[in-house]
């Protein structure tokens, strides 16, 4: 009998899922057992309303450097899984019964998620009721615990240094300041790395709450040595040390004329300097194109590893990657920890010894 695998990739995309998905599908197909494979389409969703199809040898070639998902990807926030499938049938199925329903009928031996922190909680909730489930953990935040790396991370970083790179040009020939908004949702790994490789002056994350003066101090202390231009990375979900102590809906008030923090933070120099700022804000530019030539090899060994741990009955796991090597870890030891950028991150105290301003 045929071993029967599904795959899909769910939530935010970013680069290296193909190649992720390639190098699962190799080792699969590369072993003495007859695989089939199935991808559903759009994340859950396609679960969800079994769709999906077979897939072949050839529909993993030449797929290890594109960018975004085979598969297509779509958000199912993990809070709705126990609502109806359908709005217009409230008595109907719930969206995880529809899920493992298609599990069952479909006769699925294993399903491989490829997602981040919120596809994780839904893998451990179709593991806890009997899905053979492998997730592979992908972001460009690289938020999720019991992993030191997170596939897509070092190919956003990329990115956004090169970002930070073409605007230190332009920020030198205009004498200005430049504040530029790098992605990563509730953690500041992308901005850490992103700010010390392309050499801001200012890292902003949100472990650590800013104060404008003391940003405003750095600069001032950059003119008067002549550095008439600086460079603030700040990450999407850096709060100030006045909003530490609000609540997220009192946050959106106190954001409400800028709605970004880069444009916040912008109104907030204003008013304690007069140097000219700029605003840059990348965006989803971070998370596209080919994966970097790191990604392509670790998802290749991630996905060798999640297809050895199918093939050897051991689900449940996440597969990461530890002191260089991949690892499994139990789902539902970590599912729902975001890995916060600890205050003894050794990048972090790096950074802070040659004299990068945090804002504290
Ligand atoms: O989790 C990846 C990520 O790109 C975050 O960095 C960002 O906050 C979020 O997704 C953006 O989500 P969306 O693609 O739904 O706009």
């Amino acid at each position: 009998m045929a071993l029967k695998v599904g795959m899909l990739t769910s939530g935010g995309d970013c680069q290296g899922l193909n190649s992720t998905m390639r190098g699962i599908a190799r080792g699969l197909l590369g072993s003495n057992q007859d695989v089939k494979i199935l991808g559903f389409f759009n994340g859950y969703h396609g679960l969800m309303y079994s769709n999906y199809r077979h897939m072949t040898d050839v529909d993993f070639s030449g797929i290890l450097t594109l960018g975004g998902t085979i598969l297509g990807t779509s958000r199912q926030p993990f809070k709705l899984m126990h609502d109806p499938l359908r709005e217009d049938e409230p008595e109907g199925i719930t969206k995880l019964e529809a899920m493992l329903q298609t599990y069952q009928d479909l006769g699925l031996d294993a399903l491989v998620v490829l997602g981040g922190n919120g596809t994780q909680k839904t893998a451990n909730l179709l593991s806890e009721h009997g899905c053979n489930v492998i997730h592979m953990p992908k972001t460009i935040d690289n938020d999720l615990s019991g992993t030191e790396r997170t596939f897509g991370f070092q190919s956003a970083v990329n990115i956004a240094t090169e970002v930070i790179d073409g605007i230190h040009t332009t920020a030198t020939s205009h004498r200005r300041v430049f504040i530029v908004e790098i992605m990563g949702n509730k953690v500041g790994w992308l901005t850490l790395y992103s700010g010390v490789a392309s050499g801001a002056d200012v890292i902003l994350i949100p472990e650590i709450p800013y104060d404008p003066i003391e940003i405003v101090k750095t600069l001032h202390d950059r003119e008067k040595k002549n550095k008439n231009f600086s460079i603030i990375a700040v990450a999407e979900g850096a709060i100030s040390k006045e909003e530490a102590n609000m609540k997220s809906s009192e946050i959106k008030e106190n954001r409400k004329e800028t709605h970004s923090v880069a444009y916040h933070l912008q109104n907030q120099l204003q008013e304690l300097m007069i140097q000219e700022t700029r605003v840059c804000v990348p965006g989803h530019f971070q998370r596209g194109g080919t994966p970097t030539a790191y990604d392509r090899v670790l998802t290749t060994e991630l996905g060798v590893e999640g297809a050895n741990a199918i093939l050897e009955g051991d689900f449940g796991k996440m597969i990461g990657i530890s002191c260089g090597r991949p690892i499994r870890v139990d789902i539902k030891d970590v599912a729902g920890k975001t890995k916060k950028v600890p205050m003894d991150d050794p990048v972090l105290m790096s950074a802070r010894q040659i004299g990068i301003c945090f804002g504290d």
